[in-house]
């Protein structure tokens, strides 16, 4: 069963298909978080439970900070986990946010809350959380060093940023 996730995420919805679509026709998106080739959004939707069965993944849509009637189908953008390991708990978190939404703070607040939840002992309970970026794409870069996120190196060209509870305190 899929866990009740915190104020601001919530899980996708078949009717949110269209706009994972063009979420992932988006250049910037299909350049950093480029989708599953050959998998479209209603198919991909439809797997949720079972990414989080397997601890595959667990996506949340970012649900818009001034969301109204249409809340139910507006997709602000995507935290998410991903690669779940035990002993010690860890997931590596991504993000991605709808070209109208960004610059305006929607990453670092769904992160942040993601975080939060994802290294709480009643969330999702891990230990740590890890990201990689592409030192390409200064805005990834930026983001994690603003939230306080370690910068611990590289690895295969990427830079490795870590939290956990401790250090996002
Ligand atoms: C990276 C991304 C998620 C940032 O989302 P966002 O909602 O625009 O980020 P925020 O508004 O919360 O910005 C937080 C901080 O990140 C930095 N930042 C964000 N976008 C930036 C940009 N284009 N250039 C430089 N710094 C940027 C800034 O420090 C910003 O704080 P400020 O606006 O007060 O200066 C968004 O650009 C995106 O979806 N990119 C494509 C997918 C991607 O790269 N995902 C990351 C892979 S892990």
């Amino acid at each position: 069963m899929l866990p009740n996730p915190p104020d601001g995420l919530r899980h996708w919805r078949p009717g949110d298909a269209p706009a994972l679509e063009a979420a992932w026709g988006d250049p910037v998106i299909n350049r950093w978080n480029p989708p599953q080739p050959g998998l479209d959004a209603t198919t991909w939707i439809a797997g949720l439970e079972d990414r989080w069965a397997r601890r595959l993944a667990l996506d949340l849509v970012i649900r818009p900070p001034d969301e109204g009637a249409d809340r139910f189908v507006a997709v602000a953008g995507e935290v998410g986990l991903s690669g779940f390991t035990t002993d010690p708990a860890r997931a590596e978190l991504g993000v991605w946010v709808a070209a109208p939404r960004r610059r305006s703070g929607v990453a670092s607040t769904a992160v942040h809350t993601m975080s939060e939840w994802a290294l709480a002992p009643d969330g999702i309970a891990l230990d740590q959380l890890w990201a990689r970026t592409d030192p390409a794409n200064g805005a990834s870069e930026a983001l994690f060093e603003r939230l306080g996120w370690d910068r611990l190196g590289t690895s295969g060209g990427m830079t490795i940023w870590s939290a956990t509870r401790v250090l996002l305190r």
